[in-house]
């Protein structure tokens, strides 16, 4: 038996652009029509005007926490001009969970910035952190109420994605894009973010961290995608090189936070030449990925061990898969291997799983996260078993080996097999001779 601290926050995650729909003014809208093979986000799950649903689905399984974004290009359509009307809906969103009983996590930037703000330079802009300040000010002023708020999500992969990006808008490199759609074999390894970008982001932190506090009283963090690399015997240097470039710049501009979300999927070895990609296998994930449950607890310890000691949320940790006992397995395993870095002294605070809902994975529908489906026409919501499974390990606060987790874990290949088969979607492009992901998470 597996058992969580009081008072542990138990819930589901999703973010703006991947489940609002028609999220016209951002810069990824613009990215969407002009990547070839990338799909549209179009309507996405309406969850723009759903969401109260979509929270008394999640309350309703027996989940307390919700952790969902407010987008930038919504609440400031031009540069200095704030919608009233997009802040209330926020708003709203916020009374909603709390009528629920449902403890809100609130994100500030997730990927997706205005268009404006792009058109400026974006995060390497001259104006881009007083930007961010300005929007976060406005903000702060609707947060009354909201015990956790996330600056910036992933600010390691947006650093990634900020690298794309400018790449992109360069004709010769945009005119060496690949199709963006793989339908073979596994994912190929991310590229380093560029470290330049990385410290911007950090000042960017910095700048409104204290703002936050000051104005709402909430903990403030950000939230670090975890890669939860491993060194092969002989990759050990190298392993510390990438861990890095790719994390430590990141968890190191979160100390001095009140906590720091960490976000884990997958796991990578590390030999002394590089990240090895994932060996092609029928267990691998629907975003190409090795299906490691334990990644969760690597990426805990190590976030603990490098920010030294900041209180942990789990702010994502979930698996692409069509097949649900198969996310059930995978989320018992990980909340296994989450409990024994507790009991060895971790400081986590609580568990969000990704996703809530089957939303756009950044370029493909393919790739299904969500505890809840989602009929793309009608938009009606279907609950999936794994929806009320980890609502009862909410409600024990405890993790047993109980029928589901039992029968979960006996799991599906079939379907596993089937689904890889469907869709191996994930972003690429060719920049020069590397081939790299435009997004398509850890
Ligand atoms: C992101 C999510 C994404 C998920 C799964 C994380 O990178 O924060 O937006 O959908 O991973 O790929």
């Amino acid at each position: 038996m597996t058992t969580f601290p009081d008072g542990f926050l138990w819930g589901a995650a999703t973010a703006p652009h991947q489940i609002e729909g028609n999220n016209v003014n951002s810069d990824f809208w613009l990215a969407e029509g002009r990547v070839p093979g990338m799909e549209r986000s179009g309507d996405a799950c309406d969850s723009y005007h759903r969401y109260a649903e979509d929270m008394r689905l999640l309350a309703g399984a027996g989940l307390n926490a919700y952790r969902f974004g407010i987008e930038w290009a919504r609440v400031e359509p031009e540069p200095g001009m704030v919608s009233r009307a997009e802040l209330a809906h926020y708003r709203r969103m916020i009374d909603t969970a709390l009528e629920l009983g449902v403890t809100p996590v609130v994100t500030l930037h997730h990927f997706t910035n205005p268009r404006w703000f792009a058109d400026e330079g974006g995060w390497m802009g001259e104006r881009a952190v007083d930007r961010f300040r300005a929007y976060v000010e406005v903000v702060t002023g609707i947060l009354d109420g909201v015990p956790w708020v996330c600056t910036m999500n992933e600010p390691n992969m947006l650093a990634l994605m900020t690298m794309m990006a400018r790449f992109a808008a360069d004709p010769e490199l945009a005119a060496q894009w690949q199709s963006p759609t793989v339908d073979e074999g596994v994912r190929p390894v991310l590229p380093d973010p560029d470290p330049r970008i990385g410290r911007r982001l950090v000042e960017a932190h910095h700048a409104v961290r204290d703002l936050v506090r000051e104005r709402t009283g909430a903990a403030v963090g950000w939230t670090v995608a975890s890669q939860a690399l491993v060194a092969r015997p002989g990759g050990e240097e190298k392993l510390k090189e990438l861990q890095y470039v790719r994390e430590d710049l990141y968890l190191e501009g979160a100390k001095g936070d009140d906590f720091v979300g960490v976000q884990s999927y997958s796991s990578q070895w590390v030999n002394e030449t590089g990240i090895e990609p994932a060996a092609p296998s029928p267990d691998n994930t629907l975003v190409g990925t090795a299906y490691r449950p334990d990644a969760l607890g690597i990426a805990v310890r190590h976030t603990w061990e490098a920010t030294g000691g900041i209180p942990v949320l789990v702010t994502e940790n979930g698996i692409a898969t069509g097949d649900d006992g198969r996310r059930v397995a995978y989320t018992g395993e990980a909340l296994r291997h989450l409990g024994a870095a507790i009991a060895d002294g971790v400081d986590v605070r609580g568990y969000l799983h990704w996703s809530l809902l089957d939303n756009y994975e950044w370029g493909h529908w393919g790739p299904t996260f969500g505890l809840i489906a989602v009929d793309r026409e009608t938009f009606a919501r279907t609950p999936k078993p794994s929806l009320a499974w980890l609502g009862e390990v909410a409600g024990r606060n405890a993790l047993g080996s109980g029928p589901a987790s039992v029968q979960a874990a006996g799991g599906d290949h079939q379907g596993v097999a089937d689904g890889v088969a469907q869709s191996h979607r994930v972003a690429v492009g060719r920049v020069g001779a590397e081939r790299v992901v435009l997004h398509g998470g850890p």
